[in-house]
């Protein structure tokens, strides 16, 4: 199959042919403002099932679903909670994920079972002229191939996708760089399932009390059932394997750089990249620049698979603000392999 890559920038009717991509029962790519989707019409299972066959997906992995207008958050959701209603308010369009009772018509392949469905309503124009085009919601997970990392330039989204899928919609790098935050409203407290763009202190100034899922700190086995099917898997995950440390900056770099070997890759702050001259460097951003570690993260990780490392260490932020998105997705690297030096 030929992967079009189509530049709303360069040509306006690009929409209404990815709309119609769309409405045929297609899949294309998206961008977001937090990494680019895989999407397909989610009121029909046919179609959503393309995505599961591009991606490689396990199939017990529910979809969020996007939309472009407040209304459709009653149309998909059996009913919405006046918690909802408050983080909508105060966090959409943008990285926030919703995860509410479903409504019938979400199709089985798009809850993967479940009877819940995560909503999210997203800030970047291209996704949103989208969605209004087709007229449709639109199911999208993440757009690379299963357990590599994220997506966050459509050239990522060809490296995994190319010959897959019919096409991929360019809207520039992703601002946030890591995924939506998704708390589910269906249980009797509000539960963090994933940290990601919104932060667990801006859920708690709007909701007040917010449990936390122990599957976004700790390795759950594979024969757990977890809240967020996709919080189990290995992902995220470069070819090398990844150890990550945490702790003081300095006693991080100090132990990396005592342990890695020959031919070692190393993922740190900007304060310490000259500091390791034998090594195959990627920068993350400054040590307090947590947004600027978010937009480079997935780009980082996926940049070893072009170098012959054969391990990865990595200097982890700590878990404050968007801190704990992107020290999950390390973790998640990593596959848990952690050193903790505090
Ligand atoms: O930022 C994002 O959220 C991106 C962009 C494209 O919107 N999407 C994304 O989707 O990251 P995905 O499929 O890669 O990750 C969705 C996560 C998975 O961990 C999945 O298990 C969880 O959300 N999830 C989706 N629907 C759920 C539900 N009904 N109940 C519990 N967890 C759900
Ligand atoms: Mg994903």
């Amino acid at each position: 199959m030929d992967t079009q890559l189509l530049d709303p920038e360069k040509d306006k009717s690009v929409y209404e042919k990815a709309a119609s991509l769309l409405k045929s029962g297609e899949v294309v790519a998206i961008p977001t403002e937090t990494v680019y989707g895989l999407a397909a019409n989610a009121l029909s299972g046919e179609a959503v099932e393309k995505i599961f066959a591009a991606k490689g997906r396990p199939q017990d992995n529910p979809l969020i679903v996007h939309i472009a207008d407040l209304k459709q958050m009653k149309e998909l959701a059996r009913y919405v909670p006046e918690s909802a209603k408050k983080l909508a308010d105060a966090f959409w369009p943008g990285p926030l994920t919703i995860i509410l009772p479903k409504a019938d018509c979400i199709p089985v392949q798009v809850s993967a079972g479940l009877d819940t469905v995560g909503i999210r309503f997203p800030s970047h124009k291209v996704a949103q002229k989208l969605i209004k085009t087709a007229g449709l919601p639109l199911a999208a997970p993440s757009a690379n191939l299963s357990g590599r990392p994220s997506t966050t330039t459509s050239n990522h989204v060809m490296q995994d996708l190319k010959g897959k899928i019919p096409a991929v919609l360019e809207g520039g790098a992703c601002q946030v760089g890591v995924e939506s935050t998704v708390i589910s409203l269906v249980g009797e407290k509000p539960r963090l399932l994933r940290p990601g763009g919104i932060s667990l202190e801006q859920l708690i100034e709007v909701l007040g009390d917010v449990e936390v899922d122990r599957a976004i700190t700790e390795k759950i086995d594979d024969d757990v059932r977890v809240s967020a099917p996709g919080m189990k898997y290995r992902h995220y995950a470069p070819k090398a394997p990844v150890t990550v440390v945490c702790g003081n900056p300095d006693k991080t770099f100090e132990y990396i750089k005592l342990n890695a070997g020959e031919k070692a890759g190393v993922l740190c702050f900007k304060e310490y990249v000259k500091m390791f001259p034998k090594c195959e460097c990627r920068e993350m951003g400054s040590v307090n620049d947590l947004k600027e570690q978010a937009k480079r993260i997935f780009d980082a990780l996926r940049a070893f698979d072009e170098t012959e490392v054969c391990e990865i260490w990595a200097q982890c932020p700590s878990d404050k603000g968007l801190g704990l998105a992107i020290a999950n997705r390390l973790k998640k690297a990593a596959g848990f392999h952690i050193i903790e030096l505090d």
